[in-house]
């Protein structure tokens, strides 16, 4: 298996090399993608780890030499936020880069499982997909937006809340990756909330991002909590390629379109990426009234990264 990361140098790209260097299984390759001129650098940094698992760096213009024979592909090459900024204010830097890099794995690798973790996720997806469509290799069960750090976190503060250990906390998180576009389910966390309870957990949550972004005060976003997030994605794509079965996770997907054409809810993994789009299942009303306020963003999110492709 080929796990290959673009954006390798950054800070979710180096935590997450070490957590896949440490966690993929033996005999897999982790192939590191930068422009920064370090990525080699930190390939022979990791590959120093004693785990059956080969490092390759590569940094420059080109990133194909570092797609090539890749299964699995994450993306977190781009910009991060600054206090003051919306993940939305990152399109006009991270759309271009999110666009040339698709273009290249839809040239080198275009069978594998693409994660984007740039921001806007709600818009990068959906410029992945029109960058893959034109290219003519588009399947829709093969991109992903990684979501995963909105479960992560649900599945903390609910612990948190309620004195539980959060490796027994499973909150499904739908929707989108910014603002009010995020929304867990807390009526299916297993735990019992009063209305004020559900109403300030859900937007922690939806502020998160945020409230990382004011603490490290102009050094960025979350980095550490999404190497973890996007490892853990990362390593069930794998799992779900080598055969595992019931591998599910929250991801951003085309899915049945019911809502929007890309939404985040559970998904069955599989030998071909997306095995099958699950239910949500069914929604508390405020849950169904958060998400009919969502729709709007998502949508427009959306269309800003299907036209800009087209323009
Ligand atoms: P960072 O600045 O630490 O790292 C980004 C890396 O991308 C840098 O090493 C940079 O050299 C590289 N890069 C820039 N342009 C590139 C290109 N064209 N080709 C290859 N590499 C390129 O930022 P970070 O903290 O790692 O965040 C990366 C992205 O992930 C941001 O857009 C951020 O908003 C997003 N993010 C998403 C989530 C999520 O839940 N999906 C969570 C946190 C951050
Ligand atoms: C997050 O949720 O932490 C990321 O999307 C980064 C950000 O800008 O908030």
């Amino acid at each position: 298996m080929k796990v290959a990361v673009l954006g390798a140098a950054g800070g979710i790209g180096q935590a997450l090399g070490l957590l896949l260097k440490t966690q993929l299984p033996a005999g897999s390759e982790l192939s590191l993608y930068d422009i920064a001129p370090v990525t080699p650098g930190v390939a022979a940094d990791l590959s120093h780890i004693p785990t059956d698992v080969k490092v390759t760096g590569f940094a420059g213009e080109d990133s194909s030499p570092a797609l090539e024979g890749a299964d699995v592909v994450l993306i977190s090459a781009g910009v991060a936020r600054k206090p003051g900024m919306d993940r939305s204010d990152l399109f006009n830097i991270n759309a271009g880069i999110v666009k040339n890099l698709v273009s290249v794995c839809a040239d080198t690798c275009p069978k594998a499982l693409i994660g984007i973790i740039t921001n806007p996720v709600n818009t990068t997806v959906a410029i992945a997909a029109e960058v893959l469509k034109a290219k003519g290799v588009y399947d829709p069960a093969r991109l992903f937006g990684v979501t995963t750090l909105d479960v992560i976190r649900a599945n903390t503060f609910v612990a948190e809340a309620k004195g539980l250990n959060p490796q027994d906390v499973d909150v499904p998180v739908i929707g989108g990756h910014s603002g009010v576009t995020i929304l867990p389910l807390l009526s299916q966390s297993g735990a019992t909330f009063t209305a004020e309870e559900t109403a300030a957990l859900t937007t922690r949550i939806q502020n998160a991002g945020t409230e990382v972004v004011e603490a490290k005060a102009g050094g960025g976003s979350a980095t550490l909590s999404m190497g973890q997030a996007a490892a853990r994605f990362g390593l069930s794509l794998v799992a779900a390629l080598n055969g595992e079965e019931n591998v599910v996770e929250c991801t951003y997907v085309e899915g049945p379109g019911e809502k929007a054409r890309f939404f985040a809810q559970p998904v069955l993994l599989g030998k071909n990426g997306v095995e099958k789009v699950l239910s949500y299942g069914d929604l508390t009303d405020f849950e169904a009234d958060a998400l009919n306020g969502a729709l709007d963003t998502l949508k427009g999110d959306i269309t800003l990264g299907e036209e800009f492709v087209k323009a």
